[in-house]
């Protein structure tokens, strides 16, 4: 995956938890004290796994805190930073995740090697929403947090529900 991901899992836990926190993070995960990460490289999808696993481990925080911590943090926080362009003109939570499968295919278009995740929508009233995560990653905890960070960025309260191995149903308030 792109180096862009680690590298907000990085400002997410050195904000939050300190730099000698994310260097204890990446020897646990097997890996340098010293190690940088920059955004376009291709970082192993295992590093990135061994990186979240040892966060959950370092921290001792359920890997679903860690997930909802990364939603939060990437929509929040690193997302206006880095990909204001993405969304300029979305106002709601409804609006921003029936976009998500082209703003990634957008995001990802000129990034040789960059492999998003896609997304399918069904509608089962105007109000709630299946979505479908489709990748071979199978990062649907990582996805269901992302889905709550976009219901906090926009302060709506989203009810959010993994229904089966790949989907999830949101529901928007009327
Ligand atoms: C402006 C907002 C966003 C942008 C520009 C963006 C962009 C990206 C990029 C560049 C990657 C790495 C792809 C790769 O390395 O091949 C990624 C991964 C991912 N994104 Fe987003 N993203 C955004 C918001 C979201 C939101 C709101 C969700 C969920 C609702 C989401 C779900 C995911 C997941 C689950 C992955 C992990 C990769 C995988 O599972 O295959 N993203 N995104």
């Amino acid at each position: 995956m792109k180096g862009v991901i680690i590298d907000a899992i990085k400002d997410l836990v050195i904000e939050n938890f300190g730099m000698d926190k994310w260097k204890d993070i990446l020897e646990n995960a097997g890996l340098d004290r010293t190690t940088t990460f920059s955004l376009r490289e291709d970082v192993p999808d295992e590093t990135i796994l061994a990186v979240v696993e040892s966060i959950s481990k370092t921290l001792n925080l359920s890997p679903e805190e860690v997930a909802d911590a990364f939603g939060e943090y990437w929509v929040t926080v690193y997302m206006p930073k880095v990909y204001k362009p993405y969304y300029r003109g979305i106002t709601s939570a409804k609006e921003l995740l029936s976009k998500m499968d082209e703003i990634h295919r957008k995001a990802t278009q000129n990034i040789p090697n960059a492999h998003p995740p896609r997304f399918e929508y069904r509608w089962e009233g105007p109000n709630t929403l299946i979505m479908k995560y489709k990748s071979p990653r199978g990062l649907v905890g990582i996805f269901t947090g992302l889905v709550k960070g976009v219901g906090k960025f926009f302060r709506t309260p989203l009810k959010v529900e993994q229904i089966s191995e790949n989907e999830v149903r949101i529901v928007f308030p009327e």
